[in-house]
């Protein structure tokens, strides 16, 4: 299958995953290219408008992977942009996001949850999700389980 990885990353973090995802998906004989979403002057410290240097395309792909941070106990602004302004187009999806702290509650599920409703509006199902805590001690094991979820 073809598999397009849409990354956002500030700090590698989620990129970092995204990579260890895509060496097991072709494992598995997928097809699979990391595609950056990348910001010009990029700072989240900065309250300003974004601007994209890269903008990946998603039709030349059979299966979307969304992968991001959060931010503020939501979607980082640069993933939300990005999916906000993709043309419609019927497309099955699956997305995870990376967050510093423990818990899911801190954002990471209020991430998901804007993931699957700007996606839902542009035609694309997300069929999995994962949330990976980076400050927890089972990190290792949450990564895990979204490479075999999304393996299979
Ligand atoms: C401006 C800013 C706001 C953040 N807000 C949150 C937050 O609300 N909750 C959380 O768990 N982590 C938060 N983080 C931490 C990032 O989500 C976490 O470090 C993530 O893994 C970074 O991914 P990246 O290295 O791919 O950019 C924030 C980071 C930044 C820079």
């Amino acid at each position: 299958m073809q598999i397009g990885l849409i990354v956002y990353s500030y700090s590698g973090n989620t990129l970092s995953v995204a990579e260890t995802l895509a060496e097991e998906l072709k494992k598995d004989k997928h097809q699979v290219t990391i595609e950056k979403i990348e910001v010009i002057d990029d700072n989240p410290e900065i309250d300003k408008p974004i601007e994209f240097q890269n903008i990946p395309k998603i039709s030349d792909y059979e299966l979307i992977i969304f992968a991001s941070p959060v931010r503020t106990f939501s979607l980082a602004p640069p993933m939300k942009k990005y999916l906000t302004e993709l043309p419609k187009e019927e497309k099955r999806a699956y997305c995870f996001v990376t967050q510093h702290l423990k818990s899911g509650w801190l954002g990471g599920r209020q991430a998901i949850g804007q993931i699957k409703n700007i996606s839902q509006a542009k035609g694309i199902k997300i069929e999995k999700t994962g949330i990976i805590n980076w400050s927890n001690k089972k990190r290792e094991e949450q990564i895990k389980n979204i490479i075999d979820n999304f393996s299979q």
